[in-house]
């Protein structure tokens, strides 16, 4: 691509400025909230009694704000930043950006009044009503047409790899959306899914896995490409790979959708099918994880003194490990181990707190300070103890949850030599409940580490005034 005949351009910031600010915040109220779902599980009269703080209403909570509401305004806030970079122009658009901003904390607040109330589709992770459905099904609109809108306008002929992913995720999401909410209302806040059966829960669980592959990993990727090669001052270790990832990877996450429903009612052939696409979703995968960590070759040294980019990385030893397990939970041998255990969740967290919550808290590091006119956040020790506080805290959750899940799982399956279980369920609860505590340890310390971001973000937009950049900045390949 042609650099130098680019022209200088002024950046709409604002709505970064907003998403980056509304990121801190909702990883703080989400995490809070995963902490006192932990705690329950460990001290169930921490329901005390109240249905809107029951532990059956507050666990979708947790999943939406942490999903939706933390990593969406991170993927939201790096996106705009990222394609008016990479394209060397302002928004397409940029009052739109403002009304997506708007529509989306809308939404959020509506899952957090609604779902304690116990409103809910009963879909994992689509939990919502259908008038919220439609409220976000408009305000992903608004946020496609500025982005693509973006692109559109650009002034490089080249699409930077970043783009390519965070593109990826806003089709992928818009089209598993409304398609797995299609539902008959019947009053407000009540609907009947448009599917039945098993139908239903093939959509729910194509939904479920995509949800994973295109909003808790393309647009992280997104992020990726962007922010590491910028962070260690190096291009991306191959560009061709970057490709071959991206192409790989969208092709095949499609596919890997029943793994979720193993030995149900599901044709076996499909089960089958979601088990080798899950296979081989490893290789694309790797592949990522690989160009990534290889960002930094010849720059090894700046992980010592450098805590962001050490945020970077250790997600991406985190997404290579969550994505060397889940192509083996896949195995449907080894499924009939791990399903219905702690292992999952286990498994979900080394993703989520490792490698979604990892990257993004290196990207906004990185992002806060220059979209608050600083040069740097306002405490770096701050941003060290952060890094080991999460990074202590992720090692207690998952471990954890890898033991108590092995363990469940060894204990449901144990029969004596006349054919009866060895172990009640109840003993297999009472053997989990050390690891439950432990649990919440690791929880505790990973939002302590989310609260001091939170002061850091807050002194250093305290410290700087909003500014708006006006200079170009070079390509990060
Ligand atoms: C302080 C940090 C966190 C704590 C203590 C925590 C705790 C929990 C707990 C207790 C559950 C319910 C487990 C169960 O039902 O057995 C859960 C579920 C879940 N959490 Fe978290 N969480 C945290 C952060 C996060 C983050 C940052 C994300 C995503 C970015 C996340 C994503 C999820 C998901 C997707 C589930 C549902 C898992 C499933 O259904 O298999 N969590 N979390
Ligand atoms: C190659 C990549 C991956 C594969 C093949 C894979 C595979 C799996 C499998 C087999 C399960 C268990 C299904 C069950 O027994 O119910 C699972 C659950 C899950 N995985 Fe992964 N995984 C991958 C990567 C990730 C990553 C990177 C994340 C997070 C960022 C993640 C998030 C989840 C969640 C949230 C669930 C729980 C879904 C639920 O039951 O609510 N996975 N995955």
């Amino acid at each position: 691509m042609n650099q130098r005949s680019a022209p200088a351009a002024t950046y709409d910031d604002t709505v970064v400025r907003q998403f980056t600010l509304a990121a801190v915040l909702w990883g703080v109220v989400g995490m809070l909230v995963g902490v006192f779902i932990a705690a329950q599980l460990a001290w169930p009269e921490l329901n005390f009694g109240i249905p809107w703080l029951s532990y059956g209403r507050l666990r979708p909570l947790h999943t939406n704000a942490v999903i939706f509401a933390f990593g969406g305004c991170a993927l939201f806030a790096t996106s705009y930043w990222v394609v008016q970079r990479t394209c060397q122009v302002p928004l397409f658009l940029a009052k739109l950006a403002g009304f997506h901003f708007w529509t989306w904390q809308a939404v959020i607040v509506a899952a957090a009044i609604s779902l304690p109330l116990g409103y809910t589709q009963g879909k994992e992770y689509a939990e919502l009503e259908w008038p919220i459905d439609i409220l976000i099904t408009i305000s992903w609109v608004a946020y496609a047409v500025v982005f693509f809108g973006t692109i559109g306008i650009r002034k490089v002929r080249h699409i930077y790899v970043a783009n390519w992913f965070y593109a990826s995720f806003i089709i992928a999401v818009a089209v598993l959306h409304i398609v797995n909410s299609a539902a008959i209302p019947a009053g407000w806040m009540k609907s009947y899914s448009a599917y039945a059966g098993v139908q239903d829960a093939m959509i729910q669980w194509w939904y479920g896995h995509n949800a994973v592959g295109f909003f808790l990993t393309a647009g992280f990727l997104g992020m990726m490409y962007y922010f590491i090669p910028k962070q260690a001052e190096r291009p991306v270790y191959s560009y061709r790979l970057s490709i071959v990832h991206f192409w790989a990877l969208i092709f095949t996450y499609m596919w890997a959708g029943p793994h979720h429903l193993h030995y149900t009612a599901l044709p076996d052939w499909t089960q089958s099918i979601g088990m080798v696409f899950s296979l081989i979703l490893l290789a694309p995968s790797w592949g990522g994880m690989i160009n990534g960590v290889m960002t930094l070759s010849g720059a090894w040294h700046k992980l010592r003194d450098d805590p962001v980019l050490r945020f970077l990385i250790v997600s991406l030893s985190f997404y290579g490990m969550s994505t060397f397990e889940g192509p083996m939970m896949s195995i449907k041998t080894v499924n009939s181990l791990s399903h219905y255990t702690d292992w999952t969740i286990g498994h979900v967290h080394s993703g989520a707190l490792g490698w979604v919550g990892l990257i993004s808290m290196g990207s906004l590091y990185y992002l806060i300070p220059r979209l608050f006119g600083q040069k740097k956040m306002y405490s770096v020790p701050a941003i060290e103890i952060h890094f080991w506080t999460a990074t202590i805290g992720i090692v207690l959750y998952i471990a954890a949850m890898w033991i108590a899940g092995v363990m469940q799982g060894l204990m449901w399956r144990a029969i004596n030599a006349d054919g009866t279980l060895t172990y009640t369920f109840v003993e297999s609860v009472k053997a989990t409940y050390p690891f439950y505590v432990i649990r919440v340890v690791g929880g505790l310390l990973y939002l302590g580490g989310m609260l001091i971001m939170a002061w850091n973000t807050w002194m250093t937009v305290a410290a700087g005034r909003s500014v708006r950049i006006s200079v170009p900045m070079p390509q990060a390949a």
